[in-house]
């Protein structure tokens, strides 16, 4: 255990999950788990969820949800460190002294802040500017190496890499220097209705995303009236977006190249392709579907999950947080 490398990784309980988390996120942290030479730990981080508006109940319901998800996609709470982000307040006491050490210039320079505060107008929360020194917080805690995340998250983990390095250089070596992992064929699901843009939970219109949890009849509708194109056939090529994403879908979860699937189908046309792109995701996620329900319905198997997971986190985050309040000259309590 002591030898092998820190990963970790975590995904807000602010919406229930699209297909886009599962396959840039997820899916890849269960093939890692069974490289066998990892130390991992997921995290539903509530904390972030709470930058925008969340109604407590709803917020209850997706954080056990999310947990849920992360076991019945195959994330086995034996051999990884499953647990909730607040309940582990070290997270939020090294925010603070990272808050410290973070500069007003680069945190308005994130592409997601900017993003979601031009769309908030006066009333944007302090924590949406704040929010990437949660994160950095959250991977620096356990010396990790990896974090296994989407596209869209690369930019915040630089900023916890200019943060860490800035520490150690004020302060002498204390955080390890973490590394992206992206998963190129899943790095952004996009829009099916706006396959220009990033598939998202926040998103007004459902036809745009297909959830983990939908049932079957809705994926195929929801694939069936993806937008596409007038070329009529399947090419994996920017100028096809919608095509191409559907490609990038099925060939993920089946584990082939593009380019296979643009020789399967060669003579197809794209009534067919959808067709058989629902029923691959309907496969993959029916399994998935039953063992939440499964977990959601006896709350105690997970109560245990998140409460051992939370121990088991702690001892790793206090190791850190206790070095960092020693170094910046707070009194040991
Ligand atoms: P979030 O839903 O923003 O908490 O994201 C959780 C994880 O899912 C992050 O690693 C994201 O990069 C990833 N993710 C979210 N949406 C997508 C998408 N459409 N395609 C690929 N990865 C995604
Ligand atoms: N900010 C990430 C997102 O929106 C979620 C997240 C929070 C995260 N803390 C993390 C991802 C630490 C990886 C590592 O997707």
């Amino acid at each position: 255990m002591e030898n092998k490398k820190v990963i970790f990784s975590g995904i807000k309980p602010s919406g229930d999950l699209t297909l886009g988390n599962y396959l840039g996120a997820i899916k890849n942290w269960v093939k890692l788990q069974d490289d066998n030479q990892y130390d991992c730990f997921y995290c539903v981080v509530d904390m972030h969820a709470i930058t925008v508006k969340q109604t407590p109940k709803d917020l209850r319901r997706r954080t056990l949800e999310v947990l849920a998800i992360y076991i019945a996609a195959g994330i086995e709470p034996e051999k990884n460190t499953l647990f909730i982000q607040s309940h582990v307040p070290a997270h939020s006491e090294l925010s603070w002294v990272l808050t410290c050490n973070s500069y007003m210039g680069e945190l308005g320079r994130m592409t997601q802040y900017k993003d979601k505060s031009a769309k908030g107008g006066e009333s944007i929360g302090a924590g949406l500017f704040t929010y990437p020194v949660l994160m950095a917080s959250d991977i620096l805690l356990y010396q990790t190496e990896l974090v296994p995340v989407g596209k869209d998250q690369i930019q915040h983990l630089e900023l916890a890499r200019d943060i860490a390095m800035r520490f150690n250089n004020a302060y002498s070596d204390t955080f390890k220097i973490p590394e992206g992992y992206v998963n190129k064929q899943a790095s952004k699901i996009m829009d099916l209705q706006n396959p220009e843009k990033k598939m998202s939970k926040s998103d007004e219109n459902p036809n745009g995303y297909i959830l983990i949890m939908d049932p079957p009849e809705v994926i195929r509708k929801k694939i069936s009236r993806a937008v596409t194109d007038t070329v009529g056939k399947v090419n994996y090529t920017d100028d096809q977006p919608g095509i191409k994403n559907l490609i990038n879908i099925m060939g993920t979860i089946r584990g082939v190249k593009p380019e296979e699937i643009v020789e399967e189908y060669a003579d197809k046309g794209y009534a067919d392709f959808k067709k058989d792109v629902a029923e691959v995701i309907i496969s993959e996620l029916q399994p998935i579907q039953e063992r939440v329900n499964e977990l959601m319905s006896n709350k105690k198997e997970l109560e245990e999950i998140y409460k051992s997971g939370a121990q088991k986190a702690s001892y790793v985050a206090n190791k850190t947080l206790r070095k960092v309040m020693k170094k910046v000259g707070f009194i040991p309590r």
